[in-house]
């Protein structure tokens, strides 16, 4: 597929990817696990790449879940090592391609090393107007409702907000996406069916798209075939066909 198949009109504001299949990947090598990980470095840059050439306004990237804290301390480790030296590898180049850099999910569990250097690489992209590349660390779904109900409940408590205030724009203005669309289309790669814990609320109306490529071969040539798929998909949101075209 090439970026001349895609239809202009009708790019998706927001595209979400859940990136699977590194450990598998890097098992049918017969490497260590952390080679598909830094595999999937590539890819990353490939998409970010290929999502700019389409004018997709958000891209987030599952780069690591609450869950995958459970994962073997070295593997954690290793993961750290990678995302710290990735993202201050790419900062020059996503200022040169107008990437702003976004991070939502729970910072304060990383290493304090890690941290810094995410918020040095999100302060020196802040004022690109390109993509925005919004990475969910330490993220999960649960988190992010869990997190804006208790501001909610302690708003409430305050006797700062009624609870009859609580409707669904109040909901998102609290969850870490406030202000950014929802993703109008969910990729994920490895031939995996799941949502895995990830943007919950945010996927209610999202079309979703399975792909068998595992994450470290997958290349902006695979993102937009997915485009071109979920071009060709009618979006209903629960009304009837007739009520869409008419
Ligand atoms: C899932 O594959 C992948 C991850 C948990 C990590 C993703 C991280 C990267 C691609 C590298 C860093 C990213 C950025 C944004 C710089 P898996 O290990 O679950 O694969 P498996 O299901 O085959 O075991």
């Amino acid at each position: 597929m090439n970026i001349e198949q895609v239809k202009k009109n009708g790019i998706p504001k927001h595209v979400a990817v859940i990136m699977d299949g590194n450990g598998r990947w890097a098992q049918k090598q017969g490497s260590e696990r952390i080679l598909g990980h830094r595999q999937g470095v590539n890819s990353v840059r490939s998409i970010v790449e290929g999502a700019g050439e389409l004018g997709i306004e958000f891209l987030t990237l599952y780069a690591f879940s609450t869950e995958n804290w459970d994962r073997p301390k070295e593997e954690v480790s290793a993961l750290m090592v990678l995302l710290i030296d990735a993202v201050v590898q790419e900062i020059d180049n996503m200022n040169e391609k107008n990437v702003r850099m976004l991070v939502i999910g729970d910072l304060c569990c990383f290493p304090s090393e890690v941290e810094s250097k995410l918020k040095e690489a999100i302060e020196s992209t802040s004022n690109n107007t390109g993509l925005n590349l919004i990475l969910g660390l330490s993220y999960s779904g649960r988190w992010d409702i869990l997190t804006a109900v208790r501001k909610i409940s302690r708003e409430i408590k305050s006797g700062n907000l009624e609870v009859g205030e609580v409707d669904e724009k109040f909901f998102e203005s609290c969850l870490s996406t406030a202000g950014i669309p929802d993703p109008e289309l969910l990729i994920r790669t490895s031939g995996e069916f799941r949502i895995s814990n990830f943007l919950l609320w945010q996927v209610a109306y999202s079309e979703f798209y399975f792909s068998n490529i595992l994450w470290p071969d997958f290349r902006k040539e695979n993102l937009f075939e997915a485009i071109i798929d979920f071009q060709n998909r009618e979006r209903r949101f629960g009304k009837t066909s007739e009520q869409i075209i008419s």
